[in-house]
């Protein structure tokens, strides 16, 4: 399986950054073996397709219908019209921040792959949840009520993302991290069948050039959701590498 590295930007990024975003694409090129693609604030997705047309550029949310009385809310047609080819959806960020739950994620991943874009749904436990030893039921309840009935690995991944190692510095334990992988590998070849096979896993939460390598060959990883490292074309560059 080919690995897929995305960068996600969240809140950041102003015409300021294009000059960053060309660099992370002339990047790209480099590496023909990796699938690439940095997921931007919507602001920045039209002059950012259109500086770097071969390059994939992604959102980082859609809402779950195309159009109407949603002030504020961006469609998965709208992605698409602006020139993104994929988007996150139902970041932890958005989750907590935006109350998103599994049966929002569910319909805006439909939304998503009806437009004709490529979803990266994402999951993961607290702290606290893992602590308690609920980290893989936790994951399990959130891919079972928030991954639509129909998927394949053409547009759907799934990132694992635990949400006390998104920004903090701390990854899992290499065990933990195959353990989780391989748990969501059986729930989407048991949902999906051999479809299920295809879909890639991506692990997020302070994945950076030091850990990417020791993380990327780890079973059932197969990518990576990137945030503060994807900022830069120099801090991004060695994790593709280790994905090369
Ligand atoms: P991080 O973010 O790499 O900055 O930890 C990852 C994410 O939230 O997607």
């Amino acid at each position: 399986m080919r690995k897929y590295i995305v960068g996600n930007w969240k809140m950041n990024g102003t015409s300021n950054d294009l000059q960053e975003i060309s660099a992370i694409a002339a990047l790209a090129t480099q590496y023909p073996a990796v699938d690439i693609a940095i997921c931007l604030p919507a602001t920045l997705i039209a002059r950012a397709a259109s500086l770097v047309p071969g390059f994939a550029i992604g959102g980082q949310d859609c809402h779950q219908q195309a159009s109407g009385a949603h002030t504020g809310c961006i469609s998965a047609p709208m992605l698409v019209d602006a020139g993104a080819r994929l988007t996150i959806i139902g970041h932890s960020e958005r989750r907590a921040d935006q109350y998103e739950t599994d049966a929002n994620i569910c319909a805006k991943a439909m939304a998503a792959h009806d437009a004709g874009l490529r979803a990266i749904v994402c999951v993961g436990e607290t702290l606290t949840q893992r602590d308690a030893g609920k980290a893989i039921e936790i994951v399990l309840g959130q891919l079972e009520s928030s991954l639509p009935d129909e998927a394949d690995g053409d547009w759907l991944s799934v990132a694992y993302e635990p949400v006390w190692a998104i920004g903090t510095g701390r990854i899992p334990d290499e065990s933990d991290v195959a353990e989780m992988h391989f748990a969501i590998r059986k729930h989407i070849i048991s949902r999906f069948g051999s479809d299920g096979e295809a879909i890639r896993i991506l692990y997020g939460g302070s994945m950076n050039g030091e850990n990417a390598s020791i993380l990327l060959a780890i079973p059932n990883v197969d990518g990576g959701l990137i945030g503060g490292a994807s900022l830069g074309a120099v801090k991004f560059e060695p994790i593709i590498d280790a994905a090369a």
